[in-house]
């Protein structure tokens, strides 16, 4: 019989829940017996005497049944809990993981997670081609190569959308400007979408820097033209953080800019959503893909969306990579925010 096990890894992501319960029906219904991994990658290399109770699996694995992933559908978090795990990078600390799948029969590993997950999922496939590995797309930052969209981003770009129009009703009524930081490492497809969608007058991003000065430009023809706020969205990638701008902007361009700053760094929150129908149905499709891949004998692979369609890319090629946002949207930005 075959035994797979599932894990997440890295920053949770909201649908990761769904995924799981996908891929562990999936396989149950296909006659597989289903092995869960708690605390992503650093379950995986937990010794048995690390584990909290033993028993037949082995510590932090152990055996998922249909009912073990019932009434997780609608939670953000992933119930089989995450990690960072920087030392499954060393060949030595994977072979631990390794055995312990050996131990428990384990032929096939789905790894739910982003960037640096992927590229522990690589790792393995690379030491151990005989283990099946397929990875599911899943970060809030939609960073990743080999997927158009990633599982989770959808919910946090409602999150911090949500909490940045809370914001600007309180700049409105204060005549403020408010900036917001959020998420997204190295990438700026959270700031670039949540500054579109909320019509902000400057978006600081990775990919595109934004000198103080030019931020103070368009405060400053904000309140000229009579608005009563203004946006200012800033992606923690960004050459310069939230706070840092801000004490630029209060240093050199206060007199101009006519407007009272206050600063948001949204941080955590962020990862703390409700799953979305999006986020909902793209872990379902997800984690059934990676089952059905496994089923086709296929390994070493990142499930994904294509043009909307669900696909496979070879791990070997996303790792390392960074995705590059829309930058149409950049432009698109900028002339609605007149
Ligand atoms: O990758 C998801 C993410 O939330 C990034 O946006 C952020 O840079 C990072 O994780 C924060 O990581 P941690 O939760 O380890 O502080």
């Amino acid at each position: 019989m075959r035994k797979i096990a599932v894990l997440t890894s890295g920053g949770n992501a909201a649908g990761m829940n769904m995924a799981i319960r996908a891929v562990t029906r999936c396989a149950l219904a296909r006659g597989w017996q289903v092995f869960g991994v708690q605390d992503g990658y650093a379950g995986l290399i937990a010794r048995a005497e690390d584990g909290a109770e033993g028993g037949a699996e082995n510590g932090a694995i152990r055996a998922l049944q249909a009912r073990d992933v019932g009434g997780i559908l609608g939670s953000g978090g992933t119930m089989l809990g995450s990690a960072r795990c920087p030392e499954f990078m060393e060949p030595a600390v994977r072979r631990r993981g390794l055995d312990n799948l050996a131990s428990l029969g384990i032929d096939s590993l789905v790894v739910i997670g982003g960037n640096g997950s992927q590229a522990g999922a690589n790792a393995l496939h690379c030491d151990e081609p005989e283990l099946s590995v397929v990875g599911i797309a899943s970060t809030i930052d939609n960073d990743l190569e080999g997927s158009d969209i990633t599982l989770g981003a959808d919910t946090a770009l409602n999150v911090a959308l949500d909490a940045v129009d809370k914001l600007r009703v309180t700049a409105s009524a204060h005549r403020r400007a408010s900036i917001v930081e959020v998420m997204g490492r190295d990438c700026g497809y959270i700031g670039l979408n949540v500054g579109l969608a909320c019509g902000a007058e400057a978006i600081v991003l990775p990919e595109v820097d934004m000198s103080p000065a030019e931020v103070a430009a368009r405060i400053e023809d904000a309140y000229r033209r009579g608005k009563k706020h203004a946006i200012v969205i800033v992606s923690e990638g960004a050459k310069l953080r939230a706070m840092e701008l801000e004490q630029i902007l209060m240093a050199d361009h206060c007199e101009r800019i006519g407007f009272k700053l206050r600063t948001t760094v949204l941080g955590h929150i962020q990862r703390g959503g409700t799953p979305t129908i999006f986020d909902r149905i793209l872990g379902a499709r997800f984690g059934a893909h990676a089952v059905e891949c496994l089923g086709r004998g296929m390994r070493g692979v990142l499930v994904g969306t294509h043009g909307g369609e669900l696909g496979t890319t070879p791990l070997a090629d996303i790792v390392g990579k960074i995705k590059a946002i829309d930058m149409s949207r950049v432009e698109l930005a900028r002339v609605l925010a007149q």
